[in-house]
C-alpha cells in the first residue's frame, strides 16, 4: 500500500536515528550511504560546480553538517587530490557513532571528523568556506531547523555560502526509491536500514513550496534532479 505523501510525516522515525539502533546494522548503513549518494546526491556536480572554482582560488575550508558515515567529505576530498587540489574538509555530527564510524574508515581521505553540535562551532567563532548538508533537514523538527539554518549562516564566512542538500516529497521520488531498491533490498542493501529509512526519509522530507514557507529571508530553495531540494544561503561577498 502506498502512503500519503500529501504532508510531511514529521511524527514517523527513522531506525538510524533510535539510541538502541543494531549497531552493526547501523554500520552497514553508513557503509553503504556511499551507493546511495553517488546515484541520489551527485557529489560530482557539487564538487564542480561549488567547490572546484573556490579551491582554485585557494585553499578552502569546507564544513559537512550532519555527516553521518562521511562519504560526501571523503568524495569530495578525492576530487579535489585528483585535481591536484587542497581542502580542510571536516566531518560534523553530534552523534558518536556516526563519527567513530567514519574515522575509522577515512582510508587515507584526510578529513577531520568531529562530534559535536553546530552551536559549539559558532559559539568557538568558527568559519568555514563551504557549509553543506545532505539529507540532514528531514531529520529535524521545526526547531531544530531554525537552529541548524541560524547556526550554520553564522559557520559560513562572509565570502562563502551554505547549501543543504535534501530529498524532495513526491509521489514519483516514493515510488522511484521503492522500484529501484528493491532488487538490491536482499543483497547489496540486505542488513541495513537503507531501504526502510530511505522511504520513512522521503515521507518525512520537504516539497519546494514546504520549505520555502519554513525559512527566514535571505535563503533560497532551488530544485534538482533526481527529486532534490538545495536550501541556500550566500555570505555578503561570496565568490563564484
Ligand atoms: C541520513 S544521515 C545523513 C548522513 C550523510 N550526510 C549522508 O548524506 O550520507 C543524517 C545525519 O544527521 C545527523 N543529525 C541529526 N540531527 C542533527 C543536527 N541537529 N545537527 C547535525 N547533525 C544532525 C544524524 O546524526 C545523522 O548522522
Amino acid at each position: 500500500m502506498r502512503p500519503d505523501l500529501a504532508a510531511r510525516a514529521v511524527d514517523l522515525r527513522e531506525l538510524m536515528d533510535e539510541p538502541d539502533a543494531d549497531l552493526r546494522m547501523l554500520e552497514h548503513t553508513y557503509r553503504r550511504f556511499r551507493v546511495v549518494n553517488a546515484v541520489v546526491s551527485r557529489p560530482g556536480a557539487l564538487y564542480r560546480r561549488d567547490i572546484r572554482p573556490r579551491a582554485r582560488a585557494g585553499r578552502v575550508r569546507i564544513l559537512d553538517v550532519g555527516a553521518g558515515g562521511g562519504d560526501l567529505c571523503r568524495a569530495l576530498a578525492a576530487f579535489l587530490r585528483r585535481d591536484g587540489l587542497t581542502a580542510d574538509i571536516t566531518a560534523l555530527d553530534p552523534d558518536e557513532r556516526a563519527m567513530g564510524w567514519a574515522a575509522a574508515n577515512d582510508g587515507g581521505a584526510g578529513v577531520h571528523y568531529r562530534c559535536a553540535a553546530t552551536d559549539e562551532l559558532v559559539t568557538a567563532g568558527e568559519t568555514f568556506d563551504v557549509v553543506l548538508s545532505n539529507h540532514l533537514l528531514h531529520h529535524l523538527t521545526a526547531d531544530q531547523l531554525s537552529a541548524v539554518l541560524d547556526d550554520t549562516r553564522q559557520l559560513a564566512s562572509s565570502t562563502g555560502f551554505v547549501a543543504h542538500h535534501d530529498i524532495a516529497r513526491s509521489r514519483g521520488a516514493y515510488a522511484l526509491f521503492a522500484a529501484g531498491t528493491l532488487p538490491f533490498a536482499r543483497n547489496l542493501l540486505a542488513g541495513s536500514f537503507i531501504r526502510v529509512d530511505g522511504l520513512l526519509s522521503i515521507r518525512r522530507s520537504y516539497t519546494a513550496a514546504e520549505l520555502r514557507a519554513q525559512v527566514p529571508q535571505g535563503w533560497t530553495v532551488r530544485s534538482g534532479f533526481p527529486a532534490r531540494l538545495q536550501l541556500r544561503w550566500e555570505g555578503a561577498r561570496a565568490r563564484p
